[in-house]
C-alpha cells in the first residue's frame, strides 16, 4: 500500500481519496483552506490525517489535486518540502473555449512543475484523462507519463490499489500529449459520445 498527499481539497482530491482509502491506502491532506481540509479528511475518514499547508507532506505521493494554474506556483512555493517525493499532476490545462491548451508551447503543467521541484523529486502526469464522474462510478485506464520508472512503479502500485490499470505512455514529455487526450476526451464528451460516462482506454487485439 502507498502513503499519499492530497495538495487540494476539491472534486479529484474528494474522488481520488475516497478510492485512496478503499484501497488501504495512508492518506493526508492539505489544502490553503485548513477548514476545508479538515472538512475533506473527516469526510474520507479511514484515518485521514490533515498537514499543515507548505510543510513536509507525510505522503511519499503527492497528488497536486489543484487547478492548472495553481501547480507549478505551489510546487515552487512548498520547494524543498517536496524534496525526495513523487509529484503526481493532474492538471488540464484547458484554454477558455476548452479547443487548445493554455500554454502555447510544446511543454505541460508537469514538465514546469518538474523545473520548479527540488532535487530529487520526480514529477508523474496521470488521472488527468479521467472525468472525476467516472473515477467516482467505473474501473478507467490510468495513462501516466514521467521520467523515473522508480516514480511510475510507485505511482503504478497506488493505481493498482485503486482498482484501476495503469498504462505507461513514456517519459515526462509526453504529459504535453496527456493534456491533448484531456481535450480530446472533452471533445468527445461533447461531441461523439454525447455524454460524461467514459474514459478513453486501451483495447487489445490479438491476431
Ligand atoms: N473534475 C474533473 O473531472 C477533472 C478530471 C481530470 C482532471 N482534473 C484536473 O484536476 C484538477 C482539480 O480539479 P477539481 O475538479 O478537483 O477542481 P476544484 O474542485 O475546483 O478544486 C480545485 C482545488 O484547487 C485549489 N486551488 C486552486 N488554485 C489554487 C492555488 N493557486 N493555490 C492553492 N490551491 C489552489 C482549490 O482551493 P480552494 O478551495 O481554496 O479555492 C481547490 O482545493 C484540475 O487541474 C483539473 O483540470 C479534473
Amino acid at each position: 500500500m502507498s502513503s499519499i498527499t492530497l495538495i487540494g481539497t476539491g472534486n479529484m482530491a474528494r474522488a481520488i481519496g475516497t478510492l485512496a482509502v478503499a484501497g488501504g491506502n495512508t492518506v493526508e491532506v492539505m489544502g490553503r483552506d485548513q477548514a476545508k481540509a479538515d472538512d475533506l479528511a473527516k469526510a474520507l475518514g479511514g484515518g485521514t490525517t490533515t498537514g499543515e499547508w507548505g510543510a513536509v507532506p507525510a505522503g511519499d505521493i503527492v497528488i497536486t489535486a489543484l487547478l492548472y494554474d495553481g501547480v507549478v506556483p505551489v510546487v515552487a512555493q512548498y520547494g524543498d518540502a517536496l524534496a525526495g517525493k513523487v509529484i503526481v499532476d493532474i492538471s488540464n490545462p484547458f484554454n477558455a473555449t476548452f479547443d487548445g491548451l493554455a500554454h502555447s508551447e510544446e511543454t505541460s503543467v508537469a514538465q514546469e512543475a518538474a523545473k520548479v521541484a527540488p532535487a530529487g523529486a520526480s514529477v508523474v502526469k496521470a488521472f488527468n484523462t479521467i472525468f472525476r464522474n467516472v473515477l467516482e462510478n467505473g474501473r478507467p485506464n490510468v495513462f501516466m507519463a514521467g521520467d523515473s520508472g522508480q516514480a511510475k512503479a510507485d505511482v503504478a502500485t497506488f493505481v493498482e490499489s485503486l482498482g484501476l490499470r495503469p498504462l505507461d505512455v513514456g517519459g515526462l514529455k509526453m504529459a504535453h500529449w496527456l493534456e491533448g487526450m484531456g481535450l480530446v476526451t472533452v471533445g468527445l464528451a461533447q461531441e461523439g459520445v454525447g455524454h460524461w460516462d467514459f474514459a478513453l482506454g486501451v483495447d487489445e487485439f490479438a491476431g
